[in-house]
């Protein structure tokens, strides 16, 4: 027999909170449909339009905005005008959903969950077998993803705020010096450093050859073509050019086996070198990671991070919410001496490391 008895405000209080999850998880959907189909971009400094002209001006059939521009207002997405009966994006709202190059724009990176959810056979898979998932088994939509997700904060502090938190290294890289960009995906942080510094040279490396392929093309568009060089290597064995600066982009937790991935960042580093270390803000203990943030990193982590570690061999699986005292472990093992907390955001850990 139940003896637990229910608390009907704390019940009603979850069934809200869980609702609410599900209710933005429908959202998702409206939100990619919105930027797929350029309707935040054409709502985006009009001012007060109608649905009638909204479909107009993105070339979509009426009666599928217009439903579209109420979930958008149910949601706080859109404002609405009651007795005109238009529809308008506030600029706070078009830097968030409409503007590409904003630091917080965020439509593309629900492609995550949606590659998550292509891929739960997968997890279910990996949980059941304790089997791992390698990062280039995922659907397509993950890559693109990530290297959105993360690059919103890569151009938002990496040049202005990151590596001036370096003791001296901006100076390094104005003089010219080899750069590392280890697990770079599609090479976001490397192109923008390499567009910042002409005079050092930059390497990206990945296990993953579809995002070497892709961070080749975004190089080239950029007119990098030749200043920054990316290649499929792994963390253990990519050449040894004496780097002044080796990066892991919210990447090492996902190797599986960090240690020996910056004990091999020790053997090319060049004297006098610094490792900047980027990883996914976290607590070091799990009632100190109690958020949004650590809900969506710990998540990630679950079905990605800790998937793709476990397929590399699993010596040592970090996951997405490591923490600095644990990250700070893996560089003592691996010889290091200098581990400094060099900044922070709510989403990214800044650490410097060196012998
Ligand atoms: C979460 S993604 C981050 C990509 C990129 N640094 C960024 O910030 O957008 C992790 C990347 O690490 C790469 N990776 C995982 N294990 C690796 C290893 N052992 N050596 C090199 N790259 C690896 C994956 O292929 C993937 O591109």
């Amino acid at each position: 027999m139940n003896t637990q008895t229910i608390d009907q405000t704390k019940l009603d209080t979850f069934i809200n909170r869980a609702f609410g999850d599900l209710s933005a998880g429908y959202g998702g959907v409206m939100v990619s449909l919105g930027a797929r189909l350029g309707l935040y971009k054409a709502m985006a400094g009009a001012g007060p339009i109608s649905a009638k002209e909204l479909a107009a001006r993105s070339g979509c059939a009426e009666r599928y905005v217009s439903e579209w521009l109420n979930a958008q207002v149910a949601g706080g997405y859109v404002d609405y005008h009651a007795v005109s009966e238009t529809y308008e994006l506030s600029p706070e709202q078009a830097m968030v959903l409409a503007d590409e190059e904003s630091p917080v724009y965020i439509p593309h990176a629900w492609n995550v969950p949606a590659s998550m959810w292509f891929d739960e056979e997968k997890a279910v898979e990996a949980f059941r077998t304790g089997k791992g998932v390698a990062w280039g088994d995922h659907a397509d939509r993950l890559y693109c993803g990530v290297a959105a997700f993360f690059r919103n904060a890569y151009r938002g502090s990496l040049l202005s705020a990151w590596l001036p938190a370096l003791d001296g290294v901006v100076a390094q890289l104005e003089a010219g010096i080899a750069a590392a960009d280890i697990g770079c995906g599609h090479g976001h942080s490397t192109v923008l450093m390499a567009e910042a510094f002409p005079k050092s040279r930059f390497y990206g490396f990945d296990t993953h050859r579809a995002s070497i392929d892709a961070a080749r093309r975004i190089a080239a568009d950029a007119g990098l073509d030749g200043r920054v060089h990316f290649d499929v290597a792994g963390a253990m064995n990519y050449p040894d050019k004496q780097y002044g600066l080796i990066c892991f982009f919210d990447c090492l937790h996902d190797m599986g086996d960090p240690v020996a991935a910056v004990r091999h960042a020790a053997e090319v580093l060049a004297p006098g070198g610094t490792v900047l270390l980027i990883e996914p803000f976290a607590n070091d203990r799990v009632e100190e990671n109690i958020s949004p943030v650590a809900r969506l990193y710990y998540a990630a982590s679950t079905t990605l991070c800790c998937a793709h570690a476990v397929s590399e061999g699993g010596r040592l699986v970090l996951g997405a919410q490591a923490g600095e005292a644990r990250l700070a472990e893996v560089f003592r093992k691996a010889g290091f001496t200098h581990f400094r907390r060099a900044a922070e955001t709510p989403f990214n850990l800044i650490l410097e490391v060196r012998r």
